[in-house]
């Protein structure tokens, strides 16, 4: 670790960090979510924490466990994560979304469990707010914003798209479907573009593929 940056490279910088999935109530008992695990943004918090900067992470339901010392908020829903990164965002000097935010929310949630009737069901979802687009569109105190792009083809092209589109000044794309990478894996690769450039981080473990990012 020292081998990429200096202790106290951060210090004095608050670093903020969405991790896992989102959840989204269909009825009390079911939910549409995702297959992300929490991984890569816990083991980003725990890479930005190693710089000295103070690190806030907005958790949706996730296993993994964070060091002493890290800011926890945790949500279940789209939602409630955007307002709760809305709450705390002021003072943050860095955004990274690592979460695998719900794009769509069903539109209605049923007070009561959806009882089996016919032979086919249908949802109707409305899209839920984009996080990292809402924080990357702040006019005050916006922070140095990083997204992901979770990409099962056409990466670079659809990442830089996202990139430009969102206004975001750094992305780590992912392949997602493959296996040993990405969503509920222990390993992950990235590319990563900014404005004018690009970096490959190589197939490691997340800790480590974390620890270049924050590099
Ligand atoms: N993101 C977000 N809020 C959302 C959806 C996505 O903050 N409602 C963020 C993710 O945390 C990630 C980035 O946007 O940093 C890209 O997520 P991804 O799912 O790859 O892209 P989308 O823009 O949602 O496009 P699509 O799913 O159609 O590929
Ligand atoms: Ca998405």
């Amino acid at each position: 670790l020292s081998e990429l940056y200096s202790p106290g490279a951060l210090q004095g910088c608050t670093v903020m960090i969405t991790a896992g999935p989102t959840r989204e109530a269909i009825d009390p008992v079911r939910f549409i979510s995702n297959r992300s695990s929490g991984k890569m943004g816990f083991e980003l918090a725990a890479a930005a924490q190693k710089t000295g900067a103070r690190v806030i992470v907005i958790a949706g339901p996730s296993g993994e466990f964070l060091a002493a010392g890290i800011e926890r908020w945790d949500v279940e829903t789209a939602q409630q994560m955007y307002e709760t990164v809305m709450q705390h965002i002021e003072d943050c000097d860095i955004f990274i979304g690592a979460a695998a935010v719900a794009d769509y929310r069903p539109a209605t949630r049923s007070a009561e469990k959806i009882k089996k009737k016919e032979t086919a069901l249908t949802l109707r979802l409305v899209r839920n707010p984009d996080i990292v687009q809402a924080v990357a569109a702040l006019d005050q105190g916006r922070p140095f914003t990083v997204g992901f792009a979770a990409e099962t083809h056409r990466l670079k092209e659809h990442a830089e798209h996202k990139r430009c589109h969102k206004q975001l000044d750094m992305i780590a794309a992912n392949w997602v479907g493959r296996p040993g990478l990405g969503f509920d894996s222990t390993s992950n690769a990235l590319e990563v573009f900014w404005e004018g450039g690009h970096v490959s981080i190589a197939q490691a473990t997340k800790a480590q593929v974390a620890r270049h990012l924050i590099e």
